[in-house]
């Protein structure tokens, strides 16, 4: 099978295409015929090592000191049951899903247990628009719901709000009855809008210290607030969650537990559970969802996709086609 791999971290060069054997299967294991991935800012990390905030020995301890250990990136996948082992019950060949593998849905098979993160594709998306939500959408759901327990009539700022997780954070505040205010670039104040947010602030013509109003929530997906400013943001118990973090904040999290003082930050991963991804399927049957993608690769150009994501100014996700004849490609 064709699949993108990489035995070096470095640049998008450091990823090639590659005729390797298909996976073999575990008993509970499914091969999936993937038909749409996703480039994720998660996978990029992982190719380049560019871990933030200090933590580069951290993650190269978990992803391999010297070369990665897993040469297979891709996460979010899309695609169709190609055969399943002798302890599986509930899938079937053919059953179209979707889901975050953790890795190796940068190529046409994938072996997935049937209990991973994965549920039903709903029958009114695309594989490549299924394939844009597990990552950015699944991290929105359970920041939100899990870790800010965000409650109706809240008031959230999403910075970020245009990006792979920002896009589905501000649709999910909505939906949990949040007052979103979302921070984005010029270009992507009408997409932010159009997704739902009450308020919109272009940072390249506002300073966020000049909102004028403070909030219960703020959720930082670009990385660019640390807690000092986020303070100035937040209500006496607000709660700062930034997505990406480093030793700086672990120690300033020590600090706020020590104090106990009422504003507070929260320092997370987002996991990945079979019950979020069967309720992000949901949401987006209901609408409550919607797939933003910014645009989309065949897998032989895979190193574009990434050199899109470096950019961190992506709309929503960039999707890889690995079956190309079957979903059409080009700018979505
Ligand atoms: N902790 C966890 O479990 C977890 C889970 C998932 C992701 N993450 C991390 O979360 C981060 C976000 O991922 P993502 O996929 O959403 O990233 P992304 O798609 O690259 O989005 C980046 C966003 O940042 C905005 N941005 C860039 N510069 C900005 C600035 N100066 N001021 C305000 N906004 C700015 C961009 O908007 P414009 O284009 O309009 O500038 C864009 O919306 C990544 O670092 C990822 O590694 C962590």
């Amino acid at each position: 099978m064709r699949a993108a791999t990489h035995d070096r971290y470095g640049g998008s060069d450091v990823v090639t295409i590659a005729d390797i054997a298909e996976p073999a299967i575990a008993d509970n294991q499914l091969l999936v015929a993937v038909h749409a991935s996703s480039v994720t800012t998660a996978d990029w990390r992982l190719r380049a090592s560019a871990f933030p905030g200090g933590l580069w020995l951290a993650g190269r301890l978990m992803t391999g000191l010297f070369r990665p250990r897993n040469c297979i990136l891709g996460m979010e996948f899309s695609g169709v049951v190609a055969r399943t082992g002798p302890n599986v019950t509930r899938f079937a060949p053919g059953d179209a899903l979707f889901g975050n593998a953790g890795s190796g849905a940068h190529a046409e098979y994938l072996a997935i247990d049937e209990d991973a993160a994965l549920a039903a594709k709903p029958p009114a998306l695309s594989h490549a628009e299924a394939a844009s939500l597990p990552f950015g959408a699944v991290t929105a759901l359970v920041f939100l719901r899990d870790f800010a327990k965000l409650q109706s009539g809240q008031r959230v700022l999403i910075i970020g709000a245009s990006g792979g997780v920002g896009v589905h954070a501000v649709r999910i505040a909505r939906h949990l009855g949040a007052r979103v205010t979302g921070v984005t670039s010029t270009d992507n104040v009408a997409l932010v809008r159009e997704l739902g947010a009450d308020r919109v602030v272009d940072y390249r013509k506002e300073k966020l210290n000049d909102i004028g109003e403070t909030f219960d929530l703020v959720f930082d997906t670009a990385g660019i607030v640390r807690f000092a400013e986020a303070r100035r943001l937040l209500n006496v118990n607000g709660l700062f969650l930034p997505l990406e973090f480093g030793i700086g904040d672990l120690l300033t999290a020590l600090w706020c537990a020590i104090t106990r003082s009422g504003q507070r930050i929260g320092l997370h991963v987002s996991g990945d559970a079979q019950a979020d991804v069967e309720a992000i399927a949901e949401l987006a049957a209901t609408g409550a969802l919607k797939p933003v993608i910014d645009s989309r690769y065949p897998l032989a150009e895979i190193r574009k996709a990434h050199e899109r994501v470096e950019t961190r100014h992506k709309r929503g996700s960039v999707i890889v086609d690995v079956r190309p004849d079957e979903e059409a490609h080009g700018a979505a």
